[in-house]
């Protein structure tokens, strides 16, 4: 006969020892911490409140009833936070394995709707530590209605706040599509994984021999499928990283993006920009050193560092504010390129980097970042294999991204801007705000030889038709003249020039036509 403390006391105990010493050991053993000692990693010290600490599942099936008096009587463990990392507040949940396998009861997923319902009333982020062996076998359909009520509020809040999901564990069958529907997906190495249905199904239907490894693990989707973002060496590298990545994010789509202290002066020339484009049109050069070059101290958060790496996206900072970049990458032939020996010495857009580009796009116009492309693209990859795979839709998908984005743009064409890429790269069309051309841009339909072979089929002067049109085109101005750029800068004035346009462009104000939502094509 307890007291009503004592019993609420023991109640807490239980809650805090989550499925009891034996699993959590187990936990540890595979390399993975536990829900709460993720949560006491990512937070700021002693910041979070955590509620529902008394929800228990509701299932009596199975020896379920049982369990529920045992060890286990506290099914999920699930938090919610507030001020927590560097005084941001955000909403945080944590799957426990160690209960039931972080399975989805009923129980477990009202706790997640209920934070996600908070959220969504404030105005803050949400980050999932996900970590489950998916819906609650024992539960059945109540566990389905779980997943489908979590969904509905992912898409409720797509665009609203931002969500990030950090798989951690296994995350299988319906329980893929939360993480699916987050802004950003990011694994642990070797410990997490992602898929529809496991090896043995795969087996059973298709015959196919795969590892769990192979199908979903972290490799696989960071640089094959493209279904997450980054890949992190262990659950303490994933949360710091996780930690440093939510400085770059506003709160909501009401709040602007953050500005911290910069101690990098804005009006820092970067002397190295000005002999980094080879005088060779030809030869290949790194966007990345570009890019760190110019933002606050050298400081990238890299987005899907091993996909479609012919496009470099991620977020950095200019005089403290958060931008988001987007960069052709000549040093890197498109994916399909790879195979071929030797690869062509330039990058093209291709199927999976116009889609990596656009998703990053939409993310920062959605969340008011502001975002600065650097242009080098000497147009869509030909080929039948882009045909067929639909190259004209998915390209479409960056160019909408862009044209739709009513984010401060600002444009720099370092090098190439051939054909349809020009345009689609943010171009002055496409209510680019700013947009610059560095002295060795070359905006035309294409490359000398292409359009010489093209224009004077079947004629001698093969070699004199295209030094004319390389002195006509390969230079920035065709489109200075009709003022398609806004001026011909010197490479090491692109931060200083950036900065100060931001300052600018902070007041800007525009608004698409009204309307239910957009039609991407997808
Ligand atoms: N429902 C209910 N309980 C589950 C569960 C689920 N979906 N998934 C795991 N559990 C329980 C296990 O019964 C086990 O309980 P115990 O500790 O009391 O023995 C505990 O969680 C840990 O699972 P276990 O199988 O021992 O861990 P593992 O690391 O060897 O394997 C999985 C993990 C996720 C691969 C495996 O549990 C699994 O295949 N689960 C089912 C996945 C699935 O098909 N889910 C439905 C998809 S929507």
């Amino acid at each position: 006969h307890l007291s009503v403390k004592e019993r609420i006391e023991a109640k807490r105990r239980a809650a805090l020892a989550g499925g009891g010493q034996a699993r959590i050991d187990a936990q540890h053993k595979r390399g993975k911490l536990t829900a709460r000692e993720r949560i006491d990693l990512l937070l700021d010290t002693d910041s979070f409140v955590e509620t529902d600490m008394f929800v228990e599942h509701r299932c009596s099936d199975f020896g379920m009833e049982q369990d529920k008096n045992k060890v286990t009587h506290l099914p999920e463990v699930i938090f919610y936070f507030f001020n927590i990392i560097f005084c941001l507040c955000l909403f945080c949940f944590s799957q426990d394995f160690t209960v039931f396998g972080g399975s989805l009861s009923g129980a477990h997923a009202q706790k997640i709707c209920k934070i996600m319902d908070q959220a969504m009333k404030v105005g803050a982020p949400v980050i999932g530590l996900n970590d489950s062996g998916g819906a609650r076998i024992q539960e059945g359909v109540e566990s389905l209605a779980g997943y489908a009520d979590i969904f509905l509020r992912n898409v409720m809040a797509s665009g609203v706040i931002p969500q990030i999901s950090l798989i951690m564990g296994p995350c299988a069958g319906g329980a893929v599509y939360s993480p699916a529907l987050t802004d950003f997906t990011f694994m642990v190495k070797d410990t997490s994984y992602l898929f529809i249905t496991g090896p043995d199904v795969v087996k059973s239907v298709t015959n196919e021999d795969v590892t769990q490894e192979e199908l979903g693990g972290a490799k696989t989707h960071t640089s094959v499928s493209g279904v997450a973002h980054h890949a992190f060496e262990n659950d303490v590298d994933a949360l710091l990283n996780l930690r440093e990545f939510f400085t770059f994010l506003p709160l909501s789509n009401q709040d602007p993006a953050p500005i911290r202290e910069c101690h990098d002066p804005s009006d820092r020339l970067v002397r190295s920009l000005e002999t980094i484009v080879p005088l060779e049109s030809t030869k290949a050069y790194d966007m990345l050193e570009i890019i760190k070059a110019i933002v606050d101290e050298k400081d990238f958060f890299e987005i899907m560092p091993n996909y479609a790496k012919n496009i470099v996206v991620g977020f950095a900072r200019m005089n403290g504010r958060t931008v988001g970049i987007v960069g052709n990458q000549p040093k890197v032939a498109s994916d399909e390129y790879v195979v071929l020996t030797p690869p062509p010495p330039f990058c093209c857009l291709d199927i999976n980097s116009s889609v990596k580009g656009a998703r990053f796009v939409r993310f920062c116009d959605a969340f008011n970042i502001p975002i600065i492309t650097f242009v080098d693209v000497p147009g869509f990859l030909p080929g039948t294999a882009q045909e067929y795979g639909g190259i004209i839709r998915h390209g479409a998908k960056l160019l909408f991204a862009f044209a739709e984005a009513t984010v401060p743009k600002i444009t720099i064409i370092t090098r190439k801007a051939y054909g349809g890429a020009y345009d689609v790269m943010s171009s002055k069309h496409l209510r680019g705000d700013v947009n610059y051309a560095w002295p060795t841009a070359e905006v035309a339909v294409m490359g000398a030889k292409g359009a010489v072979q093209i224009i004077f089929r079947g004629k001698d002067n093969q070699a004199e038709a295209e030094a004319e049109y390389v002195e006509k085109f390969a230079n920035p101005f065709p489109a200075a003249v009709r003022g398609f750029v806004d001026d011909i800068i010197e490479p090491s004035t692109t931060r200083k020039l950036i900065c100060s346009n931001l300052e600018v462009l902070a007041r800007k104000k525009q608004v698409n036509p009204w309307k239910k939502h957009a039609n991407i094509p997808l």
